[in-house]
């Protein structure tokens, strides 16, 4: 899919290089490559099984409708993240987006994920969402530490909802966050922290 202002060069804290784009079909080889690699305790971090063509066929189409709109960030033809935004196009929860955001591991600490996070809060903006939630499962203290920096609130607990890699439940958190709150604290992280964005 076209996205005005994309593909986009990144320059993270470290210097390292990368490139933003919109995810496309045909992404779905690259996508599982980048998932594959993660550690299977992270991918359990995540809603689905991200390792199957069946998921990417799925994901790819449901950018396809626009009910996704996905970033990827990539270097030498390789992808090193993955931020998505979800977004139904029909019933009473259209102004509500959910975010994830995974990176590799050999691209973590350097702001990536908040960087990603951030252009996808912008477009969804842009795109009319007022409100986005991100779930997370209890035990996932870096992205509670991201979302928290980010003026997400705890708004919901769903009591022993995610299994574990040991079977054990876990609670999930829905974190929540009006779009012009988390904007502010966006701007204030980027003129901190966050990587250059060109
Ligand atoms: C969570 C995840 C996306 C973070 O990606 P990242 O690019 O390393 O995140 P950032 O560099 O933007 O981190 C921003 C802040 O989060 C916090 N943070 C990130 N990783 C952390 C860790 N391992 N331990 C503690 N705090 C951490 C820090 O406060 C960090 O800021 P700092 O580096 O200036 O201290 C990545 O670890 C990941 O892909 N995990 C597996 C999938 C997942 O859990 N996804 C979240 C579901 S929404």
């Amino acid at each position: 899919m076209h996205l005005e202002g994309f593909p986009r060069p990144l320059t993270l804290r470290d210097g390292t290089a990368l490139t933003v784009r919109p995810v496309k079909a045909g992404d779905q080889p690259a996508l599982l490559a980048f998932y594959r690699e993660m550690p299977r305790e992270d991918r359990l971090f995540l809603k689905d099984d991200v390792t199957t063509e069946s998921w990417a066929d799925r994901f790819i189409r449901r950018i396809e409708r626009s009910e996704a709109l996905s970033l990827v960030a990539e270097t030498g033809g390789q992808i090193v993240a993955e931020a998505t935004l979800y977004r139904p196009q029909h019933g009473w929860s259209v102004h509500v987006g959910e975010l994830r955001v995974a990176v590799a591991p050999s691209h973590r600490r350097k702001g990536l994920a908040t960087a990603l996070a951030g252009m996808l809060v912008k477009l969804a903006t842009d795109q009319g969402a007022d409100k986005i939630v991100v779930e997370v499962v209890e035990n996932q203290v870096p992205a509670l530490r991201i979302f928290t920096r980010l003026g997400f609130q705890r708004e919901a607990v769903l009591r022993g909802h995610v299994k574990d890699i040991g079977g054990a439940r876990r609670d999930l958190l829905i974190l929540s966050n009006d779009v012009s709150h988390i904007w502010a604290a966006m701007e204030a992280l980027v003129a901190d922290s966050s990587p250059e964005v060109h």
